[in-house]
Parts: structure tokens; C-alpha cells; sequence
């Protein structure tokens, strides 16, 4: 049975007393359950979310991390030391981190290889630009963006993935895809990773849609039979609202 997971990406959001306020909050209010609940807080507020976190149900990941193991390249962050903090799960490939950081496939493939080398497990992010959908040729964009990062992967490798559908319209602007659309896309994928790693890989994978998932439309969207949890932005910055949406399971 694959995993379902709802993980909240926290962006640059919360400094470290809003941190402690808002983990305090999921605490409280976060049920047991078998959803997978994980939070990715900045990296400054890593450890300390995780001894918080330690004895909960929620787990502590990472926004992003360096492909190197250590050397020269101010302000960044490696597998090992993401890892020395408690942390095993890292996002890669964010949408945010391909506009605004020029993260590019074959950069990504080599963070994924690092990760995976240090036994990090990974939320891989994808996902077409509004002019992709546009012309019809989101399925191409998704499946490229796949083939780059991750077809050089071994079937071992794909225990530690998680993937995160992300169209870029859909991101933080309020317009999310019909249930319809992400279930669509998200039974190409699957279908993608079973042609190229084989049909148990594929369905053991978790495949999670993000953008403007609320608590008002989680439900419809985790009811679709390939999606399997959500990568929350917005709303996983208030307990209220990403409870909410866990138990929209
Ligand atoms: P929003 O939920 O704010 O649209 O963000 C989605 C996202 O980018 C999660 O990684």
C-alpha cells in the first residue's frame, strides 16, 4: 500500500518564535493518524522543529540542499548537515527554486543523486507553466522534466521518492487544478514511471498534488485514485487550516 502524506512547505514564512507557535499549534490540533504529516520549515529553524517535533507524528524535512558534500559554496547546505540535524526528507526541484534560482533537470539529477547517496529521502517537485497547459503540452513538460531528473535512477532508488505534481499556474494564486485535471496528470505519471521502472515501483509510489490545496477542495482532490496526499503552502501555515486539510483524508 503506498504512503499517503500531506506535507506542509513553509517557504520563507516564520521566523523561529512564529515557528515554535505554529508547531506548538499542529501539536495540539494534528490527529493520529496514518496520513504522513511533514513540515518543512526554513533551514534556520530545522533543529530546533525537530526536537519539538521529537515523539509526534510529524515529521521535520527540508526545503532544498546543495549537491556537494562540503567545501566552498557560501550559504548553502549539504546532505550531511541537513541530516546532522535530524532531518531525513528533502524537497527538491521546487518551482520557486527553478524560477527564481535557475535550478535546472540536470542540476536537479545531481541533488537527487546526493540525496539519495546520503540516504535522504526526497519530495521531487514538478509541474508545467501556465503557456505549457496553454498549448497543450503539459504532458511533454512533465514528462522531461521526469526523464532528466530521475530515468537515470535505479528501481532500488525509487523506496526513498515521493513525487509532488506542482502545476506553476496553480501555485499561490489561488486557482488550483480540478480533481479532474490532477488525476489526469497524475495517472500519466504513474503510468511514466511504470514503463520506464516497472508497474510494482509505480504503484508503491506516492504521487502528491500541490497548489492552492485548501481545506475546501482537499477532499475532492485526495478522492482522485492517483493522488495520493497534497504539498500544501499557503494553508500549511496555519494549524487550523493544514489540519484540516490531513483530515480531509
Ligand atoms: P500553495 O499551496 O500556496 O499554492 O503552494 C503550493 C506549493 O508551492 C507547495 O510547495
Amino acid at each position: 500500500m503506498r504512503r499517503k502524506i500531506v506535507a506542509g512547505n513553509w517557504k520563507m514564512n516564520n521566523d523561529l518564535s512564529e515557528t515554535e507557535a505554529l508547531l506548538n499549534d499542529l501539536i495540539a490540533h494534528v490527529p493520529e493518524t496514518d496520513v504522513n504529516v511533514m513540515v518543512a520549515p526554513t533551514f534556520v529553524n530545522l533543529f530546533q522543529a525537530f526536537n519539538m517535533l521529537k515523539g509526534h507524528n510529524i515529521e521535520v524535512i527540508a526545503q532544498n540542499m546543495h549537491q556537494e558534500a562540503k567545501g566552498a559554496y557560501t550559504g548553502e547546505i549539504s546532505a550531511n548537515m541537513l541530516k546532522s540535524v535530524g532531518v531525513h526528507t528533502v524537497i527538491l526541484g521546487h518551482s520557486e527554486r527553478r524560477a527564481y534560482f535557475g535550478e535546472t533537470d540536470e542540476l536537479l539529477a545531481k541533488k537527487v543523486d546526493a540525496a539519495l547517496a546520503n540516504d535522504l529521502q526526497i519530495v521531487f517537485c514538478f509541474g508545467e507553466e501556465l503557456e505549457d497547459r496553454k498549448s497543450e503540452n503539459h504532458f511533454n513538460v512533465v514528462e522531461s522534466q521526469l526523464k532528466n531528473a530521475l530515468f537515470h535512477l535505479a528501481v532500488a532508488d525509487w523506496k526513498n521518492i515521493i513525487l509532488a505534481y506542482e502545476p506553476v499556474w496553480a501555485i499561490g494564486t489561488g486557482e488550483t487544478a480540478s480533481p479532474k485535471q490532477a488525476q489526469e496528470m497524475h495517472a500519466f505519471i504513474r503510468k511514466t514511471i511504470s514503463e520506464k521502472f516497472g508497474s510494482d515501483t509505480a504503484t508503491e509510489l506516492s504521487i502528491l498534488y500541490g497548489g492552492s490545496v485548501k481545506p475546501a477542495n482537499a477532499t475532492e482532490i485526495f478522492a482522485k485514485e492517483d493522488v495520493d496526499g497534497g504539498l500544501i503552502g499557503g494553508a500549511a501555515l496555519k494549524a487550523a487550516d493544514f489540519t484540516a486539510i490531513i483530515n480531509a483524508f
